[in-house]
């Protein structure tokens, strides 16, 4: 049989036949390489090993509860994960290199390891010594946690198999090979059997896994992506450099609410919680100033405040820009489509910036309200309100929508001072701890009351 070439895209992990310099199914650049074809191996002629057997649901008695899920203590991390670690899962926690991957998980393996969950903690990319002077630089140097340097595969799953430990973290997957894969440490199959070998195990050995892994944009290395479908939960460490806050955040969990997220800050000694992420991201506010908005978002299970700032001002080129941070550049053009042809209000040959302060990243449509108006208050030169907070959800037809969780979001605005709300009329707003609420059926409205122009 003739050995067919596969070519395999490093951030996605689809496989074509031909290579091509963008991937057709996720649309990467430059990303897909050629990787040697299996061996084919003699076939196998009858189906050995041990025959299945299924279980009735309902034959599982009650007195089999799963073991409970450990607390790191961390509790950001925790309520990330879901309410702490289900024993047995397999989590993957990417990132940009630098974002301060290995500095949480060396703090969680601690916490978790005063928790009494023998914990080991695998490094791939560091010496031990330089493991050890980071855990000395955190205050961890008393925790009991394992230290293991290993890349190759087979020697990791030999030490996990002797230690027997409770949690293990591999950071990160991209620099463990397995030797019975022919290619290099990084490339979609090594990473892809590096972590089906090492969530099989885990699986089978009643172990927890977090496996470490950088994304890359580049795409000289295997992404994170190639392997999400494998594991229980998928985490993503992100942060603006430049900016002290990173939010971890649940992208996938089959044992809690996807979307929730934790917010750290990097400080010199590691990386310290941030309970009330509200007055952090609302601490950097100057005074009332024209384009900026308090959005009254909710991440997950808890409401965040988030300053919206906007700045519009006449292009010099023949195209204007519409730049965005932290927000989607194509609910930004909806927006702007929807305020020219309900409202009247054009912004051609405007120059638009957009940017969520802290680095903050938001996806609720429940921010287009807030977008709009700190667009129109960047282009009429006028300030909101600073106590007030906005939100709802713009459609097409210039209607606004009530978003979920309104009573929580005002409470939240209660909470840190806020005295005021705007919001889409028909949203549930009892509860809203004396805030005076201006209820807006759609965005005509809303710019007639609070711009004075129609
Ligand atoms: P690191 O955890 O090594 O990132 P990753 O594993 O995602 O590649 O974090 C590296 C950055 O974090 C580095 O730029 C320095 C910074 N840092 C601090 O600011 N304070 C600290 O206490 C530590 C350990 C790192
Ligand atoms: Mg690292």
């Amino acid at each position: 049989m003739a050995k067919t070439h596969t070519f395999t895209c490093n951030a996605c992990g689809a496989s074509s036949t031909k290579w091509s310099g963008r991937c057709e199914s996720c649309g990467e650049w430059n990303s897909i390489i050629e990787e040697a074809p299996l061996s084919a191996g003699p076939a196998k002629k009858s189906l050995g090993g041990k025959r299945g057997r299924a279980l009735n649901l309902t034959d599982l008695s009650s007195d089999e509860v799963p073991p409970p899920r450990t607390h790191s203590g961390m509790d950001e991390l925790d309520r990330v994960l879901g309410g702490g670690l289900v024993p047995s899962s397999a989590i993957l926690v990417g990132g940009d290199p630098g974002i301060g991957k290995s500095t949480l998980l060396l703090q969680a393996a601690a916490s978790f390891a005063r928790k009494g969950l023998k914990t080991i903690y695998v490094s791939g990319e560091e010496a031990s010594a330089q493991v050890r002077m980071r855990a000395d630089r955190l205050g961890l140097r008393d925790a009991p946690v394992q230290l293991a340097t290993e890349t190759n595969l087979r020697d990791i799953l030999t030490t996990l198999e002797t230690e027997k430990p409770q949690l293990a973290i591999i950071d990160s997957i991209q620099t463990m090979w397995a030797d019975n894969v022919e290619s290099a440490p990084g490339s979609v199959s090594q990473v892809r059997a590096a972590a089906h070998e090492l969530t099989t195990f885990a699986k089978r050995r009643g172990m927890s896994v977090i496996l470490v892994g950088h994304v890359t944009k580049d795409g000289q290395i295997a992404g994170p992506r190639v392997i999400e479908h494998m594991v229980d939960t998928v985490l993503y460490f992100e942060g603006e450099r430049g900016h002290q806050f990173r939010i971890l955040r649940a992208v996938k969990n089959r044992f809690g609410p996807a979307d929730e997220i934790g917010v750290f800050e990097m400080t010199g000694a590691g990386l310290s919680e941030v309970t009330n992420p509200s007055a952090l991201f609302l601490s950097e506010r100057d005074k009332p100033a024209p384009g900026s908005v308090v959005f009254a978002g909710i991440e997950g299970t808890r409401p965040v405040l988030c300053e919206l700032q906007a700045l519009v001002a006449p292009s010099p080129h023949s195209q204007a820009r519409r730049a965005v941070v932290g927000w989607d550049s194509g609910r930004l053009a909806m927006i702007l489509a929807v305020l020219e042809a309900r409202c009247g209000i054009p912004f051609t040959g405007l120059d638009v910036y957009l940017n969520v302060a802290g680095g903050m990243r938001i996806t609720e449509p429940a921010a287009d309200l807030a977008v709009a108006a700190a667009l129109l208050s960047a282009r009429e030169d006028t300030a909101l309100p600073a106590d007030t907070v906005v939100f709802g959800e713009i459609s097409l037809s210039g209607a606004l929508r009530p978003v979920g969780q309104t009573e929580n979001r005002l409470k939240e605005a209660a909470k840190l001072g806020f005295s005021g709300a705007i919001a889409p009329s028909g949203g549930k707003t009892s509860g809203a701890g004396g805030l005076n609420i201006q209820k807006m059926p759609d965005l005509t409205a809303f710019v007639g009351e609070i711009f004075g122009a129609g």
